[in-house]
């Protein structure tokens, strides 16, 4: 009935998937088919992520959502009941998926157009054909080996500059002084040391106050 059965990633490999990601506090993440919500859970609590999992069987999504509000952790994590298909990915600078690489390659189409620009993904034992990825590594655990991929959503969000310039908010400030209509949200954050979804909230207030025109998207 579902397109993939139900089997957990070991917690070693779920830790190993989101410190492959470089999961940062505040980044939003995805579990496609999240099962039992591991992988949602250790990525909120241990990660500070703000955790999504998509999970289409009932008796899995009411499990993972008990196990989350008797650890405290409803501010951060959710389950969504549904099929990935139909859920909007846009907002997610990480999706993780255990699936199978026919599904991953049903989902690529979809992934290729809502996912951003420098957003990650990482797949547990099976590729998403046709992507190539950046970091494919071994994990050992008990008596078998996982495969784990790492894939990076190519292209740029470059932020233009718009016609005010002063900005009294100091962060504001420091972001709109980096702005120059060639450098991108990636490399902003890089120089300030922050996630890209920090620069891009305050890049979203920048254009509110006229300060950025628009953010063009290069993929
Ligand atoms: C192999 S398990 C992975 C569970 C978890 N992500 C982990 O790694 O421990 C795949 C999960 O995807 C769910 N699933 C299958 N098809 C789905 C769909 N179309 N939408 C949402 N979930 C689905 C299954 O019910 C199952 O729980």
């Amino acid at each position: 009935m579902y397109d993939v059965p139900f089997v957990a990633t070991p917690e070693v490999v779920v830790r190993r998937m989101l410190q492959l990601a470089r999961v940062q506090p505040g980044e939003v993440l995805y579990d496609l088919g999240s099962g039992d919500g591991r992988i949602v859970i250790i990525a909120a609590k241990e990660f500070g992520a703000r955790a999504f999992g998509v999970e289409i069987r009932k008796d899995l999504y009411e499990q993972s959502t008990a196990r989350i509000k008797d650890l405290g952790l409803s501010d951060r994590a959710s389950i969504i009941n549904g099929s990935f298909y139909e859920v909007p990915l846009a907002d997610a600078d990480v999706v993780t998926m255990y699936l199978l690489t026919s599904v991953n390659e049903r989902l690529r189409p979809k992934l290729e157009r809502e996912l951003r620009p420098a957003a990650r993904v990482v797949t547990h034992d099976f590729e998403v054909p046709g992507w190539r990825p950046a970091v494919v590594e071994e994990v050992y655990e008990d008596w078998r080996s996982h495969k784990l991929y790492l894939y990076r959503i190519p292209g740029k969000e470059i932020p233009l500059p718009g016609k005010s310039k002063p900005v009294e908010d100091r962060w504001l400030r420091q972001v709109a002084e980096l702005i120059d209509g060639n450098t991108s949200l990636e490399e902003i954050a890089q120089k300030l040391g922050v996630t890209i979804r920090r620069v891009r909230e305050a890049v979203e207030e920048l254009r509110k106050i006229g300060a950025v025109d628009e953010v063009k998207v290069v993929k």
